[in-house]
């Protein structure tokens, strides 16, 4: 049988295949964050006939002032569960196991919620040119909270798993990049540093969601430029996480978001995602630049990681999961 069509079978998930949905935000709700119609038609589109076994939700925001953009996802307050229960359903109909993508933008703040923007130290967005003002302890705790009760309400939806975002240089990567964290106080310096936010967060929501639901990372670990995070780092906080309980890792990019400034090969992350997978015992997730099942089955023949992440081709093609699965029985 192909690498590709294996089963991965965890103590927590078991998985048909090896195809995960990545996270990839449709700006599909309203301004108020709620599931909407087309959101529930979109997810069920991309999923029918349970070729993707593992789909992760967009990120979703777990306060407004955390919020990226105006018509994201939110898991922000109670009035939510009842339209992510529905998107829960939607996914278990065609066969998928769903987790949802818990997310604070830090300085990548949307502007026009009328809060503060905030982050680890004062040091403009890379992206949307934010100049953030610097979190207190006091709130980096309010924000541990905030990531613990979004995970509690994504549980009660009936949710599979949840993912904590740390990349694509939103607050949590901005915390572990040494060029947006600039902290003199532990959660700042060195990479045990700049990961105690992530350590406190993943400690709070397995607290609140018992040891048998899988929570997942997606770690930014590499930032591709200079003064940013390296390789080294990211083997050091992917121990850490897996010490913390976090049952799968998912690789992508930090500063540089999903894309490698370095290459465009297929599973572009896989020189930081290979030894990454190496260092861990848990399964991780490698995606970026990869579109068709030959390269996916290339990448986990190489040991490059254990699952393979499809977003943009699955975009493009919503029978692509399909294809590839047929391709090699
Ligand atoms: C439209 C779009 C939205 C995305 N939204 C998210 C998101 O909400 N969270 C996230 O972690 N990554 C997000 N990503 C990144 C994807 O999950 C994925 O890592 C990236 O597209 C690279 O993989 P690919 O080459 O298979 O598309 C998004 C990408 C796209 C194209």
């Amino acid at each position: 049988m192909s690498h590709l069509l294996t089963p991965l079978v965890t103590k927590k998930l078991t998985l048909s295949n090896r195809l995960v949905m990545p996270p990839m935000a449709t700006a599909k709700s309203k301004g108020d964050g709620k599931v909407t119609k087309e959101l529930l038609d979109y997810y069920d589109e991309k999923t029918k006939g349970g070729y993707i076994p593992l789909v992760i939700i967009e990120h979703s925001f777990i306060t407004e002032q955390g919020k990226a953009s105006e018509n994201q996802l939110s898991v922000a307050d109670d009035s939510v569960i009842e339209g992510i229960t529905e998107l829960a359903k939607v996914l278990h109909k065609n066969g998928s196991k769903v987790a949802m993508q818990l997310n604070h933008a830090g300085s990548g703040s949307y502007e026009s919620t009328g809060f503060d923007i905030v982050a680890p130290s004062v040091i403009a967005h890379p992206v949307k040119h934010n100049v953030p003002i610097e979190l207190t302890r006091d709130q980096i705790k309010k924000i541990v909270e905030e990531f613990k009760t979004a995970a509690i309400r994504t549980k009660k939806a009936g949710f599979d798993a949840v993912e904590i975002h740390s990349a694509h240089a939103y607050l949590l990567n901005q915390f572990y990049s040494p060029i947006t964290n600039k902290r003199t106080d532990e959660y700042g310096g060195d990479i045990k540093g700049r990961i105690r936010i992530h350590l406190e967060v993943i400690k709070a929501i397995r607290e609140a969601v018992g040891e048998d639901f899988p929570i997942l990372l997606r770690l930014g670990a590499g930032d591709y430029t200079e003064g940013g995070s390296t390789v080294e780092d990211s083997i050091i906080a992917a121990k850490e996480f897996e010490k913390a309980g976090v049952d799968i890792l998912d690789i992508s990019g930090g500063i540089c978001r999903y894309t490698n400034p370095n290459s465009t090969e297929p599973g572009y992350f896989s020189d930081t995602c290979k030894p990454i997978k190496e260092a861990v015992n848990i399964p991780v997730i490698l995606t970026g630049g990869i579109t068709t099942a030959e390269q996916a089955e290339k990448l986990l023949d190489k040991g490059a990681a254990d699952l393979i992440g499809v977003g943009r081709a699955i975009l493009k093609n919503s029978l692509w999961a399909k294809e590839a699965v047929e391709y090699f029985k």
